[in-house]
């Protein structure tokens, strides 16, 4: 009688960890899904990717152009005529990486024959949209960019 009461007991703590450990894989699981399904929203607002340092203004001459990388994202910084320019050097058709032309003061992209221009207007090509402006400005002889002048 007593070796069936203990064998009874000890099937009825196998199912208990069993169900346990059922239980515990389901949460995980639909965890997992949850967070396949619903992904934490990346932050990029710190400061250090609100404003960073491009150069100094003797570094890029009338004509040249710097790209950087701003916020993960490469961006050209031009010096034309005007002053200062930022765009983004992301190409508004599928996202190929335009280049400066310094003789003809264009952007290229090299994959479907994009040409914008100095202000990222679209001159030909594809894109339909114009190239993403950021802020630039200038303190005490050093290039800086900002956010974007649409987020601003
Ligand atoms: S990706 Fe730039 S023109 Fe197509």
């Amino acid at each position: 009688m007593d070796e069936k009461k203990q064998a009874t007991e000890r099937r009825t703590l196998l199912e208990t960890i069993l169900k346990s450990a059922l239980i515990i894989g389901v949460l995980g699981l639909a965890g997992a899904v949850l967070a396949y399904l619903f992904p934490p929203k990346r932050r990029i607002s710190s400061a250090t990717q609100r404003r960073m340092r491009v150069a100094r203004v003797d570094e890029i001459p009338l004509g040249k152009g710097k790209q950087v990388l701003f916020a993960g994202e490469p961006v050209w910084v031009l010096h034309v005529k005007s002053g200062w320019i930022a765009l983004s050097a992301v190409c508004t058709h599928q996202g190929c990486i335009v280049q400066w032309d310094e003789k003809r003061l264009t952007l290229n992209c090299p994959c479907h024959a994009g040409l914008f221009d100095a202000n990222g207007n679209v001159l030909a090509g594809p894109p339909r949209r114009p190239l993403k402006r950021l802020r630039v400005s200038v303190i005490r002889d050093e290039i800086f960019l900002g956010s974007s002048e649409e987020e601003a």
